[in-house]
């Protein structure tokens, strides 16, 4: 389980704030629970780690098996909540290296999460010569990034394996009967996977978006669904000096309101970049509306204290930080002797790095600390798979009521769709006439 330690935080935040905003706070949540709040018709995923369809989870766990055995990579085609979460849990729990290490489980690729040639063209390389699947992923099925590149997939693996065997290797994880895709999907024979309609894909990481990929990648997503179903009974407590997720939606919106407007998640090890990633796009999207809402930043150190780490300590006081303590390890390095001392570090001979790497966060924290920056540190066990449902089930918990508290509906995201809108427009996509000529002018 996670624990929140609030000593590098005090000099902001005192007791008696937290009194003053619980109330705020108790009824944010009480507006979540019953269900009563904006965007509630999107709240499938606070009962998911309970209540899921066993049956497909049985499924996902059968494709994943036959994924293992019949490829040597697995592309995730998917962009934002329909990839991010995978990619993430694949990360944390494994490695960022994944790809690169010794295993009995398929690379994992992702397409559709961008419109470069070049990143595409660099992974139709890597793919030559070798037996491919893919899972396209779209709650819509037309988010133009992920068809674009499903299209250039399925002609890959048609043109590979013919029509029928490119049946057996294409999954598709999509709305159970609404959209092009699932229509599409099910006329080519394709196996299908749902995104239940009352989770947004920012909140979907524990339904078939997520498990699938996290299962070919041999992560035990029975351990994950427990971590997260364990944190849900954790979390439902009103009760803010027993239940950390509201205590981190107190220090947040309070540090907000004390000018802080960007929070950085920080972590001192880099298989959490992903997650970190996750993260921003998870509060980002939930708070960022109008015209408020706390910007979601993330660092990696001790890598970034060489390049951002002054601007932390000594630069516009408008961050606050969240660092995310990773109490063990996955593995050990003992850093060798050396007789001549050459570099003068013998005094660290026979220590384990990861001694170093904790020695650095605590200076990292009393430094900031002494520089008047507010540090929120989120104790965590392990990179388990359980503890990755207990992190990710913690984040959905906060950010849901610390969205409430800012007045905000955490559950939409209007403000993607512009972008969208003038892209179809420019690429002259039927419908969209009138906004194409009234951008072309604005051109010209
Ligand atoms: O959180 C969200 O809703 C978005 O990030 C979507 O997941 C993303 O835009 C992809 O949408 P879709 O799954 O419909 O292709």
């Amino acid at each position: 389980m996670l624990s929140l330690n609030t000593k590098f935080v005090d000099k902001h935040v005192k007791d008696i704030d937290i009194k003053n905003i619980s109330e705020e706070i108790y009824e944010a949540q009480r507006t979540l629970m019953s269900k009563s709040g904006a965007g509630n018709s999107f709240l499938g995923w606070l009962d998911l780690p309970v209540n899921y369809d066993k049956e497909e989870f049985a499924r996902i766990k059968k494709a994943a098996e036959k994924i293992q055995k019949s490829c040597d990579i697995l592309i995730v085609i998917g962009i934002g909540g329909s990839y991010l979460g995978a990619r993430a849990a694949i990360e944390f729990v494994k490695s960022p290296m994944y790809n690169r290490l010794k295993k009995d489980t398929p690379d994992i690729y992702y397409a559709g999460n961008t419109i470069s040639s070049s990143a595409l063209s660099d992974l139709l390389k890597i793919c030559e010569g070798k037996d491919i699947c893919v899972n396209i992923v779209s709650k819509s099925g037309t988010t133009t990034e992920p068809a674009v590149a499903f299209r250039i997939f399925r002609n890959l693996l048609e043109e590979k394996y013919g029509k029928e065997g490119a049946k057996e290797r294409i999954f598709a994880t999509t709305d159970k009967e609404k959209g092009t895709l699932k229509s599409f999907s099910d006329d080519e024979g394709y196996e299908t996977f749902v995104v239940p309609d009352d989770v947004g894909g920012r909140f979907s990481v524990l339904t078939a978006v997520g498990l699938l990929p996290i299962a070919v990648a041999g992560i035990d997503i029975d351990a994950m669904m427990q971590g997260a179903a364990d944190a849900r009974e954790k979390y439902s407590v009103a009760d803010i000096n027993k239940n950390d997720a509201l205590k981190y939606v107190a220090l947040r919106n309070i540090l907000y309101r004390l000018g802080k407007t960007t929070e950085v998640l920080v972590a001192y090890e880099p298989s959490v970049q992903m997650l970190c990633e996750w993260w921003k796009q998870l509060f980002g999207e939930s708070e960022g509306k109008d015209g408020k809402g706390i910007y979601p930043s993330s660092l990696i150190f001790s890598t970034d204290l060489h390049s951002l780490g002054q601007f932390v300590q000594e630069g516009s006081r408008i961050l606050f930080e969240t660092v995310l303590n990773i109490k063990k390890s996955n593995d050990t390095v003992i850093i060798p002797n050396d007789p001549n001392n050459i570099d003068k570090l013998n005094f660290l001979s026979g220590e384990e790095l990861e001694f170093v790497n904790k020695q650095a966060m605590l200076g990292t924290l009393f430094a900031h600390y002494d520089g008047y920056v507010a540090n929120i540190v989120i104790d965590i066990e392990d990179r388990s798979a359980y503890t990755l449902g207990n992190i990710i089930y913690f984040f959905e918990y906060a950010c849901a009521i610390s969205g409430y508290v800012l007045g905000v509906n955490p559950f939409n995201q209007p403000g993607v769709e512009s972008y969208k809108k003038n892209m179809f427009a420019l690429l002259g996509k039927e419908g969209y006439e009138e906004l194409r000529a009234a951008l072309k002018a604005r051109i010209d």
